[in-house]
């Protein structure tokens, strides 16, 4: 019967076989389909199987070629969502932090991770130009969206002790870009999904500082608390940067805390900081650098200008956690500061990539990620076929193709539905979607180290030659 005793020398050939298909994997990347041709049932035929009674030992590692093969692969043509492309030297990062096992909850239980830890939040925060803010890394911009905004509820609206009962109805403001982590972390928190205000956009799909301010007016004439506001620093659709300097102005004159979310975009200031003018004026900010720094999944970080802030939200300590020491270092617990006890190592893999090439590295890639866009959006226009639906502020290209010019609206929604899931199924680019006003688009988003200008031209160079059959075998 096998034990859970792994000889050494055991752990020493598995890992080179794993780093051997990991190798491979890479020197294949390019040549390999952006997407898997597989299907659900032929997926659940190959991964779907009973748990082993007894051990399987070296041929377990026989169904990883399976899981590489049944993937979604991130070369230079991967253009969907916002998927960062996954820095190896990172995953080596990953691969250590778990063979350590620690724990980052406080630091005793991890003097080199929580010191890592700390330290990669303080590269981030200058990187970004928010010096001096503090904070944690978290799984996501999802969780640092809550994390920001159970900080302003605590801070505007204490619920913690008495929760929200016989107390005015709080809050939350966004444009109608916001993300959906946003709603969610909303209801979460017990706001209620209907006090989430969407306020208009510009023509840009930036929020309009007016239409906040009106909206503030108009709830507080109703007796409302007003919470916090959301600033979008690159919204999921479209790229676009909320004017983050008027919105700080009138979030400060109203009471109201500012949470920023730049799960997407924030990151870009490494690269053009005068995209993000105000971001350093926001209360709290969410990154992700698993999408803009190329991390593998998963690493997001919260960054707050307030440490009391955080402890006020999150300070819960049972009898068995109290920290013997006071010392700024020793002492430190991240469990005071964040939702999480138990927490990963994910700083270990940031601070390797990061030291390993340096932010003037990153700083270049994502202004390649830039430019690309910019000649992606100059491919569209110069073809009579396509037409740009959206700005191109960052590195997100929504666009259609238009048919014909008699198409209607609902026709080309539909035309552009079916070309997209043939273009993700030939696996020759990968693109997502995205809707504005009523149009579906076809969506490249390009947060990715490995994309060169050819893999930009593939894009358009593949809608243009798929769209004909799709046309013609939808008979429009
Ligand atoms: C603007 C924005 N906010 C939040 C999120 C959620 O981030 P995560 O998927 O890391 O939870 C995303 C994800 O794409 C995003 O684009």
């Amino acid at each position: 019967m096998k034990t859970l005793e792994l000889p050494t020398e055991d752990f020493r050939r598995l890992a080179a076989t794993v780093v051997e298909l990991c190798s491979e994997y890479l020197r294949t990347l390019e040549d390999r389909s952006t997407f898997p041709g597989v299907t659900g049932p032929e997926s659940e035929r190959l991964f779907n199987l009973d748990l082993p009674e007894g051990g399987m030992g070296d041929q377990a590692f026989a169904a990883l070629t399976d899981v590489i093969h049944n993937s979604r692969c991130q070369n230079g043509r991967f253009f969907g969502y916002v998927q960062g492309s996954g820095d190896p030297i990172a995953a080596l990062g990953d691969l250590l932090g778990s063979i350590l096992n620690q724990n980052i909850t406080a630091w005793r239980s991890s003097p080199a991770g929580v010191t890592i830890e700390r330290t990669v939040v303080r590269w981030l925060s200058e990187a970004v130009g928010c010096r001096d803010f503090v904070g944690t890394l978290t799984s996501g911009g999802s969780a640092a969206n809550l994390m920001g905004l159970a900080m302003a509820r605590e801070a505007k609206m204490p619920g913690n002790e008495h929760g929200l009962y016989n107390q005015a109805v709080g809050v939350i403001y966004g444009s109608e870009q916001v993300h959906m982590a946003v709603p969610k972390a909303v209801a979460l928190l017990g706001i209620g999904r209907e006090n989430l205000r969407y306020v208009p956009c510009d023509d840009d799909y930036r929020m309009v500082p007016s239409q906040l301010e009106r909206a503030i007016r108009q709830d507080e004439a109703k007796g409302r608390v007003p919470i916090a506001v959301v600033a979008s620093a690159g919204t999921v659709n479209t790229g676009s940067i909320d004017p983050l300097r008027e919105i700080a102005a009138i979030a400060r004159s109203r009471g109201l805390w500012l949470h920023v979310d730049g799960a997407y975009g924030a990151l870009a200031a490494i690269a053009a900081p005068g995209k993000f003018d105000g971001l350093a004026l926001a209360d709290s900010v969410s990154l992700d650098p698993h999408k803009w720094l190329y991390q593998p999944l998963d690493c997001g970080c919260l960054l707050y200008r307030e440490v009391g802030a955080a402890r006020n939200a999150f300070t819960y300590t049972g009898n068995y956690a109290k920290q013997l020491s006071s010392d700024p270092v020793e002492g430190f617990a991240f469990f005071e500061e964040s939702i999480e006890l138990s927490r990963r190592f994910r700083a270990l893999k940031l601070w390797l990539s990061l030291r390993y090439y340096g932010l003037r590295a990153f700083r270049a890639a994502i202004q390649r990620d830039l430019d690309h866009a910019q000649r992606l959006a100059e491919a569209i226009e110069r073809s009579a076929s396509l037409e740009l639906l959206g700005p191109v502020e960052l590195s997100a290209v929504c666009f259609r193709h238009i048919l014909n010019e008699y198409a209607s609206e609902e026709v080309r929604n539909h035309f552009n539905l079916a070309l997209r899931k043939r273009i993700v199924a030939r696996g020759k680019v990968y693109l997502s979607n995205a809707e504005l006003r009523g149009k579906f688009c076809l969506r490249a988003c390009i947060v990715n180290h490995r994309t060169k200008e050819t893999d930009i031209d593939a894009v358009v160079s593949e809608v243009l030659e798929i769209a004909p059959k799709v046309a013609s075998e939808l008979a429009i």
